[in-house]
């Protein structure tokens, strides 16, 4: 059950070119590949012949050619050759995704492609400002996409779970305020007075005490974007080190999610010694993430049923983004069951 009226990203800019690349996405497989001119392009990843990945195939022009028996499909999926006869079936055409690339990303609108609306796809630019220097990953978690907005929703497992790097007690012992706005869930965490995460103090030259912030913004069901910093104590969160995750949420089934993260910072923009530094700390902490999700997920898979999550006052988000994910998930299903079924008659 996913939302399938929404973009997701599907693949970083640098991952896709000429040669055809695979992703799932909510259990369907989608052909990555650029045509001649740079344009990216999805379609199912099945030829319409028998089935075979067209990942496996090669792209001959703005084309794509299935390595099975040959049959060749524009950028638009229309099949335009069979190798073996003349004529070509008229249903010999693989389904086409819309597609936005902006700042490094490329997304994936997996619904219904007349409701794509490219002005949907949340703001991302810091990932591609100069102002802001960026260190990226991207993982296979072995978990569903709800455990990972969890995670992201209630920034306390940071207490725990990533002491050497970015956790401290106070975190969990700060409240959250909790506001949403259409379907955007905001957790907001102020931590008066308090020293700077172990991970950044140094890259930030640091010392003494501080505001630190958290601010998680859930763009449901896909995207994360995480403002977070730390500033002079009683000053405004703007004057400070800034920091912007981003993290990209894709389902790729029940038990397995894409995440797309991207760390961006004000501070220390040219050092690229900071620059490595983050990025072996970040991988370090994500891999803290993954360990931790993946035993949920098997947590999860052999929990009883009848047993549930035991929600406190710091689940606040994640409380409203379930009911928001859970009121999207209805509203499709309504929809489609409202659309009249192909071939029916009145
Ligand atoms: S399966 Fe693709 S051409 Fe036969
Ligand atoms: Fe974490």
């Amino acid at each position: 059950m996913y939302v399938l009226n929404t973009w997701y990203v599907a693949a970083w800019s640098n991952e896709v070119d000429r040669k055809p690349v695979k992703r799932v996405i909510c259990e369907q497989p989608l052909v990555l590949f650029r045509t001649q001119n740079g344009t990216p392009v999805a379609l199912a990843d099945r030829c319409a012949h028998r089935a075979f990945p067209l990942s496996e195939g090669r792209t001959i022009g703005d084309s794509i050619e299935c390595g099975y028996h040959g049959f060749t499909y524009g950028a638009d999926g229309m099949c335009t050759k069979v190798p073996a006869q003349s004529t070509i079936p008229e249903r010999a055409k693989v389904r086409k995704y819309p597609l936005v690339e902006k700042d490094g990303w490329i997304w994936a609108w997996m619904g219904d492609a007349d409701l794509a609306d490219p002005a949907d796809v949340p703001d991302t630019h810091w990932m591609n400002d100069p102002e802001w220097a960026t260190v990226t990953h991207s993982f296979h978690f072995k978990c569903r996409a709800g455990l990972i907005h969890d995670n992201l929703l209630d920034l306390t497992h940071e207490s725990f779970l990533h002491k050497t790097t970015v956790g401290d007690d106070y975190i969990y012992e700060h409240g959250i305020t909790v506001e949403v706005e259409g379907s955007v869930v905001s957790v907001d965490r102020l931590m008066p007075s308090v020293a700077a995460p172990p991970l950044y103090a140094d890259t930030m030259d640091a010392r003494g005490l501080f505001d630190r912030f958290h601010c998680t913004e859930f763009f449901v069901p896909n995207l994360h974007v995480l403002h977070s910093g730390i500033t002079g104590e009683g000053r405004p969160r703007e004057e400070g080190y800034l920091i912007k995750v981003l993290n990209g949420i894709t389902p790729i089934d029940e038990h397995n999610s894409w995440y797309y993260y991207a760390f961006s910072r004000n501070f220390a923009v040219d050092d690229s010694q900071a620059t490595e530094d983050l990025r072996v700390g970040l991988n370090t902490v994500l891999q803290e993430d993954a360990e931790a999700l993946e035993a949920q997920e098997i947590g999860m898979q052999t929990r009883p049923a009848g047993e549930f999550d035991v929600l406190i006052a710091q689940d606040g988000g994640v409380a409203k983004a379930r009911r928001i994910l859970s009121t999207l998930l209805k509203r499709e299903q309504a929809a489609a069951a409202a659309r009249p079924v192909a071939g029916a008659r009145a």
